[in-house]
């Protein structure tokens, strides 16, 4: 139900259930733990590609013949589950950029906003239905999308379960770009080379000031982004950058 694969520096990770749009049932999202576990374990990988099998669905969400009848402890249980692996994805060694290839509702919008970066094809529908269900988002989107994209949008979103088109979700910085169907993966892996082609560690530093200092007082967050600095400094690829510049010449990094 999940694959991974390796695409030249990329990992890339599908959710093949395109016959029930990819939804996320208990036994995929322990796939997708499992996955995101191999790929913090990979030293070559430059960042991670997710996308879903079909041309119709990236991921329609929550699998939601499993969510009825099950009792409380079951459903907390099952929210912290699906916060705790989309929390893993967030704090991967390397970035993630989520390839949105049609439907992204409810929990699969909210495995696009666990990852850094979005690019999505221009059929691609957003939204969090699940008041429609008599439900609210349960695997981080209430916390993830009023970061992205203001608090009044995503109460709207959240409260009228309305959804979102390729083009309003660019124009709100809910995806990043708007890329060809038919082109998808090979945009994303040269949106990824935008920033993977320099030095991983100081990458995973600037990742970590503004995601965790998102969620700090200013004054945490700049300490945070001292801290972070100071060891970026610290590391031989500033050394060569900064060596680099004054030599006139492109960097070599070594993700050191
Ligand atoms: N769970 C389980 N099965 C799903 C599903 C889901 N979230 N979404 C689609 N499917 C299944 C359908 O039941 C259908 O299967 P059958 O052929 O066996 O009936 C198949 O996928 C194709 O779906 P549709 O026939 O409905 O396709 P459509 O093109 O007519 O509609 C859609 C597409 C608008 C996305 C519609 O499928 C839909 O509304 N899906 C539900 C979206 C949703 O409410 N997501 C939120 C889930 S709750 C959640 O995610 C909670 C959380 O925060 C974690």
């Amino acid at each position: 139900m999940v694959n991974l694969n390796i695409i030249e520096e990329f990992a890339c990770l599908t959710l093949d259930r395109p016959q029930a749009l990819n939804a996320l049932s208990f036994a995929i999202l322990g796939e997708i733990r499992d996955a995101l576990d191999e790929v913090a374990r990979m030293s070559d990988v430059r960042a991670l590609l997710i996308t879903g099998a079909g041309s119709k669905a990236f991921c329609a969400g929550a699998d939601i013949k499993e969510l009825r009848h099950r009792d409380l402890v079951s459903q907390r249980r099952g929210a912290e589950l699906g916060q705790a692996i989309f929390a893993r994805l967030d704090r991967l060694p390397v970035a993630s950029v989520a390839l949105v290839n049609g439907y992204a509702f409810g929990g699969g919008l909210e495995l696009a906003l666990a990852c850094t970066f979005r690019l999505c094809t221009p059929n691609a529908v957003f939204g969090l239905p699940e008041v429609k269900l008599g439900l609210i988002p349960g695997y981080g989107g209430t916390q993830r999308l009023p970061r992205l994209v203001g608090e009044g949008r995503a109460l709207e979103m959240i409260m009228t379960g309305r959804s979102v088109k390729a083009d309003e979700a660019e124009r709100i910085g809910l995806v990043q770009r708007v890329v060809d169907a038919d082109g998808l993966l090979a945009a994303g892996m040269a949106y990824a080379r935008h920033f993977t082609c320099y030095s991983l560690p100081v990458l995973e530093f600037a990742r970590r000031a503004v995601q965790r200092g998102m969620d700090l007082p200013i004054e945490q967050g700049l300490q945070l982004e001292a801290e972070l600095s100071t060891l970026a400094y610290r590391t031989e690829d500033a050394e060569e950058g900064m060596r680099a510049f004054e030599e006139k010449r492109s960097p070599e990094f070594k993700d050191g």
